[in-house]
């Protein structure tokens, strides 16, 4: 049996535990996990207890957020790291181009070398913010045709939301193990270390690295107790555990830098948690979307799945929106996204089909930037389209979109800046449309 077969048989039967924020736990052997307590003297079946913290200690309960694990041997058991190839990573304080007011848009990635894994294949678009500062964001995309082999990845700097375009991925975590598709998305708190196996022949997608507060679902104000994301579908791993001896590499992306240590174990040996602080696994088909049932396009905001809250309320650090399958209804409406220019600057991308303000070149694995204030909005042919069409209720139902919103510009990579595949006539799509101006 191939690699990826067996990746996608064990992906198949996965247990899971539900509930985003909820407080899970999980044992993978019988009486692993300590009851009425954290830290015993001696923890279960001869295992190390752990406090993962993913807030400060004292952090309001609300944003707290920690797991306790029960392994083999404790992650401080480590030989020194020493630095190795960033490869195409790149982190903030983003520096190597100025930041740039035009609008950018571009085509997949090309196609990686044999033997490219996740984190080889990790190619940076551009960010803002300073890792060190726990503030920003990093946009990367990921191209890969390889599953990583006898060795993990955590990201120190911050939490990693993964969005699978093309092939599915195994992920196995500390806390277990995850089945992410293309339509899925995928959360991994700073810190926890994961392996990316492939369970296609290659995965393509995109990351955001969010430095900032982690990922919390928004507040749902007049819409009331449920609705957009409902806190009941994102999944959570089951405890699953590798007694590996042997050398595994494990990379640590630190304040922007990789640093490599080869362990004589894998340090995927949890075998019991509980806690707040945990990968989930999210399949964005499940959003209940929210739109108009009268008139106008609501504002964006309403496809909101998780948000990275600042220190400035309403003011979000990243959003992650997406435009889901949905209905169209309203009346006397300019049904697709409108013009607009907008204080926060938006990273788009595609997962499947086609999106309803761009009739064409925005194609599923690229991307377009619309940075602070940089004017955007329906493309002439869909201006055109949408201005004389005939307002039955109307499905989208053919495509997968979704937005990195950041409260700062975004700043280029130099290869992003210059690559072979940035499209060099996007803002070709708004010439020609036509005055109608009539005094
Ligand atoms: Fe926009």
């Amino acid at each position: 049996m191939s690699g990826i077969e067996q990746a996608r048989k064990l992906a198949e039967r996965l247990a899971h535990s539900t509930g985003f924020g909820n407080e899970h736990s999980s044992e993978a052997v019988p009486g692993a996990l300590p009851h009425g307590r954290n830290s015993p003297q001696r923890a279960p079946l001869g295992l190390y207890a752990e406090q993962l913290s993913g807030s400060a200690f004292t952090e309001p309960r609300a944003h707290n957020r920690r797991s306790w694990l029960y392994r083999i041997r404790p992650s401080a058991a480590h030989p020194p790291f020493v630095r190795t190839d960033n490869g195409a990573l790149r982190s903030a304080p983003f520096t190597e181009t100025v930041p740039d007011p035009n609008r950018l848009r571009w085509n997949p990635l090309p196609e990686p070398a044999p033997g490219t894994d996740f984190v080889a294949g990790l190619w940076t678009v551009g960010g803002n913010g300073d890792a060190t500062q726990r503030a920003g964001m990093a946009i990367h995309l990921y191209n890969a045709n390889a599953s990583m082999t006898d060795r993990v990845f955590s990201d120190a700097d911050g939490e990693l939301l993964i969005v699978p375009e093309r092939g599915g991925l195994l992920l196995r975590t500390e806390f277990g193990l995850l089945r992410c598709e293309p339509g899925h998305i995928a959360l991994i708190p700073r810190g926890v270390r994961f392996r990316v196996e492939l369970l296609d022949e290659s995965a393509r997608g995109y990351v955001c690295e969010n430095y900032g507060q982690p990922f919390q679902l928004p507040d749902l104000g007049p819409i009331g107790a449920n609705g957009l994301a409902n806190a009941r579908d994102f999944l959570a791993p089951v405890a699953a555990y590798e007694d590996v001896e042997g050398p595994v590499e494990v990379v640590n992306k630190f304040c922007g830098n990789l640093w490599s240590a080869t362990y004589d174990h894998s340090p995927l040996d949890v075998v019991a948690w509980h806690g707040n602080l945990v990968p989930y696994v999210y399949d964005l088909r499940r959003f209940n979307v929210m739109g108009t049932i009268s008139y106008d396009h609501p504002d964006p905001s309403i496809f909101t799945v998780l948000t990275s809250p600042s220190d400035t309320p309403g003011l979000a650090g990243v959003d992650f929106v997406v435009f889901a399958p949905r209905w169209l209804v309203g009346e006397d409406t300019f049904r697709p996204p409108y013009f607009h220019r907008n204080v926060m600057s938006e990273y788009m991308g595609l997962i499947e089909g086609a999106y309803d303000a761009k009739a064409e070149g925005f194609v599923p694995g690229g991307g377009s930037l619309h940075n602070m204030m940089s004017a955007h909005g329906p493309d002439r042919e869909t201006f055109d389209r949408a201005s004389a069409a005939e307002l039955k209720p109307q499905k989208i139902d053919d495509g997968l979109a979704f937005m990195f919103e950041t409260r700062w510009p975004v700043t280029a990579t130099a290869q992003a800046a210059t690559a072979d595949h940035l499209q060099t006539a996007y803002d070709d799509v708004w010439q020609g449309l036509q005055r109608h101006f009539r005094s």
